[in-house]
């Protein structure tokens, strides 16, 4: 059900792959709010995935960037700012990436420029992107903006490997940016903490399948699903959370604060 929640609003979403991704749903929940939307990835994703579907179905322009590269990302601001005739009202930060863990190298043995590669995808680029948006003046006043992260940025879950390091970075980066653009422009910078979900990256990390049944176990509500992630973000980028800044909003069904659930119990007991 849509509600015109983002009526008249105008937004660049970072990340969508396929269907699977939460940048996709995002994008389709937002355009069902009434927003219109640039969509960007990076040129070896729009050859690899499927965006050109969605961007047809959302009436959507795609501008390749690779967010580790400045010059893609200042072009990105230029040319949405050209298509809208003005700065935008919200952003997705939908980009994760670990190339220790693609190559299953064990946290304890990582390699450093893979390290340094993943950090720069998956936490600088948030500060690049807001660095530029600020210098291009590319967000308007009041505007939104929303990285996605994973409880591993404070709680160990070790499969997650290096990523977590990343996320860590990604959230803290939020805070501190959230700091100089609410006072620079009254801009909001948030991150929302998902539950596990099935998409390629979140299927990318060791032991998925075991990440998924555990936390649906421990969640009071079950795990929160990409579509649900969607509506908590386009919530987050309307005018009725307009105070939330600078904050790490988990969307998870109550993992983060559950110690243990009855049904975890009821399965050690089994043992
Ligand atoms: N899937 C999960 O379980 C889960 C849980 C919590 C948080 N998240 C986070 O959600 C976000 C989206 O991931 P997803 O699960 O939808 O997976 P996904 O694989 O669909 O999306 C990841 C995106 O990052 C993009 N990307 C990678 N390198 C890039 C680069 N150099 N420049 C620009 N874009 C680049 C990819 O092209 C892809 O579109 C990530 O930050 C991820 O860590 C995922």
């Amino acid at each position: 059900m849509a509600y015109n929640l983002l009526k008249g609003k105008k937004g660049i979403i970072f990340g969508a792959l396929d269907e699977n991704s939460i940048a996709w749903k995002t994008a389709q929940h937002c355009y069902a709010e009434g927003a219109e939307i640039v969509l960007t990835n990076a040129p070896i994703a729009l050859r690899m995935g499927t965006i050109n579907k969605l961007a047809e179905e959302i009436n959507a322009p795609v501008i390749p960037a690779d967010v580790t590269n400045a010059d893609d990302i200042t072009n990105l601001f230029v040319k949405a700012k050209e298509h809208f005739g003005g700065g935008v009202d919200f952003i997705l930060h939908s980009i994760g990436m670990s190339i220790n863990v693609r190559k299953n190298i064990p946290y304890t043995e990582n390699n450093y420029d893979f390290t340094h590669k993943g950090l720069d995808i998956s936490a600088i680029s948030l500060h690049r992107v807001l660095q530029i948006a600020m210098k291009e003046d590319a967000i308007n006043e009041w505007g939104s903006v929303v990285a996605l992260t994973y409880i591993a940025g404070q709680r160990v879950f070790p499969s997650y490997n290096d990523m977590a390091d990343g996320k860590a970075m990604l959230e803290s980066i939020a805070r501190n940016f959230g700091y100089f653009y609410g006072v620079e422009k009254k801009v909001r910078i948030n991150t929302v903490s998902q539950s596990p979900t099935r998409t390629t990256a979140g299927s990318g990390v060791k032991g998925f399948d075991g990440f998924i049944s555990y936390a649906e176990k421990m969640s009071p509500l079950g795990n929160a699903s990409a579509d649900q992630c969607a509506d908590y973000c386009v919530s987050l980028f309307s005018d009725l959370t307009k105070m939330v800044t600078m904050q790490n909003l988990f969307h998870d069904g109550g993992f983060s604060f559950t110690g243990v659930s009855q049904a975890v119990i009821e399965q050690m007991e089994k043992e």
